[in-house]
């Protein structure tokens, strides 16, 4: 069943959404080459505990099959996609990261995640192909929200994202997409990040999704798990990049609930 949040329950989400977003400016603050993903995901922690929230990912399981996720963040370095656990890894030039956060206040979520790159790689070649894919990401992701209006179909946003990615030659990670979200990460519907138009639930106002394209360098759509029973990596080991956002469809269009607090200045 698809709940629809009130005004009321909007605004809270926007609390939530943005102290989500506040951690991830940190994270991407305090990124730098050197320093380790575990010190990252304290860094997050930190932002979270301060303005009297929850993470909502550290000790989050989908099935029981699952062992409790480990991190407040999901940290993905190069070839993993999503879901990589914030270890001891310590961040080496020109990596591409992708950050997920999630922050639970007063009983309301907000998931996002960012991808950037760390320092100077050796060859400025997989920069520029890093880059461009960042930005086709975002342009991914800009496309959703902007299809997320009401009278719109799930189809259309997700058709919006996956055209996106596709026509740049990218992969798309199989079988995973954006989601309804609330009190709970993840609730109905499901939103692929690829779709058809005009077919899909109507969206109404008060629909909350996450929406969050992964699109794949090699342009495969094939992934395996690490045995760490989290990490998604891209099977052909290309770069892959991921960005998310909560949003909300209003009558005066779709609402990004998870903003920076921050002006971006200097960042990108
Ligand atoms: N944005 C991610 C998702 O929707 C967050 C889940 S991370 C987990 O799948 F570790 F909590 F599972
Ligand atoms: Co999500």
């Amino acid at each position: 069943m698809i709940e629809l949040k009130t005004p009321d329950e909007i605004a809270l989400m926007r609390q939530a959404g943005r102290i989500t977003a506040a951690a991830l400016d940190a994270v991407r603050d305090a990124a730098a080459v050197g320093v380790r993903l575990d010190e990252l995901d304290a860094v997050a922690a930190e932002v979270i505990a301060s303005a009297e929230a929850e993470p909502l990912f550290l000790g989050y399981r989908p099935t029981p099959a699952f062992s409790p996720y480990p991190g407040v963040t999901c940290i993905s370095v190069n070839d993993a996609v999503v879901h990589g656990i914030p270890g001891r890894y310590a961040l080496e030039p020109g990596d591409l990261v992708s950050v997920d956060c999630g922050a639970r206040y007063r009983g309301w979520s907000g998931d996002a995640a960012v991808s950037f790159l760390v320092g100077e790689h050796p060859d400025p070649e997989v920069t520029r192909r890093d880059r461009a894919l960042i930005a086709t990401t975002q342009a991914a992701l800009d496309a959703g929200i902007a299809a997320a209006v009401p009278g719109a179909r799930l189809g259309d946003v997700a058709h919006a994202i996956g055209q996106v990615g596709r026509s740049a030659g990218y992969g798309l990670m199989a079988n995973h997409g954006g989601h309804g979200i609330g009190r709970e990460m993840h609730e109905a519907p499901h939103v692929p990040n690829e779709g058809r138009p005009g077919r899909g639930v109507r969206l109404r106002p008060g629909l909350v999704l996450a929406l969050e394209p992964m699109l794949i360098a090699g342009g495969t759509d094939a992934y395996d798990e690490d045995p760490d029973g989290w990490t998604l990596r891209t099977r052909d080991h290309s770069r892959a990049a991921h960005i998310e956002h909560t949003v909300a469809v209003t009558a005066d269009g779709p609402e990004v609930l998870t903003l920076s607090p921050a002006p971006a200045v200097g960042r990108g």
